[in-house]
């Protein structure tokens, strides 16, 4: 069984001192850094843009997790790449031809990951499966850190790992939202390659340790 990974939401980080909290990421036991871009109308909420990512990618020294929460994402994958990401997440949702959106995603040298809301199927990925590099399942409702996870999440991911199983393929399962000591062990015992957690980690006292915990609890 390959290691699980730990990638903390930077979202739930302390805005006003940014560069202390990437580089208590980039001296912890996680493994990527989860950037969660917002645009106000595929969610309801507005994160932050390209000049934050700028600088998050200045000083993190671990994979950039980008997870795009915005309608048209092909109008800036050039961008993202640009910017530094090393994955990059777009929501089944928000594209209509998904195919191309994927293929142009790797074109600009990325990993190619699509996230999928609470209530979409994962039965829909059948046919994209074998060309995704990760697919993210929220298991909250995408927009805001701090919600509860959502309990139906654990039958998508075994669905999905049989999925990825049957079609012999390498694809990482993300979850997203929610994530904490309760749900973690039941998550990657589904199948879960990679945990992100925004709240769990950044509002705990001490967020090296919980990373720790976290990484004990799952590998
Ligand atoms: C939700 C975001 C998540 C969020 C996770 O829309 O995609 O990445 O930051 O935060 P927590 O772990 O607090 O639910
Ligand atoms: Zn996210």
């Amino acid at each position: 069984m390959s290691e699980k990974l730990i990638a903390p939401s930077v979202l739930a980080a302390d805005f006003s001192n940014l560069q202390r909290d990437v580089e208590m990421i980039n001296n912890s036991d996680a493994d990527w850094f989860h950037i969660d871009i917002m645009d106000g109308v595929f969610v309801p909420n507005i994160s932050f843009g390209m000049p934050v990512l700028r600088d998050i990618v200045k000083h993190a020294t671990k994979t950039i997790d980008v997870h795009l929460m915005i309608v048209d994402p092909d109008r800036y994958i050039q961008t993202f790449a640009d910017l530094g990401s090393n994955i990059l997440t777009v929501h089944y949702e928000a594209c209509t031809h998904l195919h191309r959106t994927i293929q142009a995603i790797k074109a600009a040298g990325m990993k190619a990951g699509v996230a999928l809301n609470p209530h979409t199927s994962v039965h829909l990925l059948e046919d994209s499966i074998q060309d995704l590099d990760m697919v993210c399942l929220m298991s909250v409702n995408p927009g805001f850190g701090g919600q509860s996870f959502i309990e139906n999440t654990y039958s998508k991911v075994s669905t999905l790992k049989e999925m990825i199983t049957r079609k012999n393929t390498s694809t990482l399962i993300e979850i997203d939202g929610g994530v904490t000591n309760k749900n973690a062990k039941q998550l990657v015992d589904a199948g879960a390659d990679v945990l992100v957690a925004g709240s769990y980690i950044f509002k705990s006292n001490d967020p090296v340790a919980t990373v720790k915990d976290l990484r004990k609890l799952v590998n």
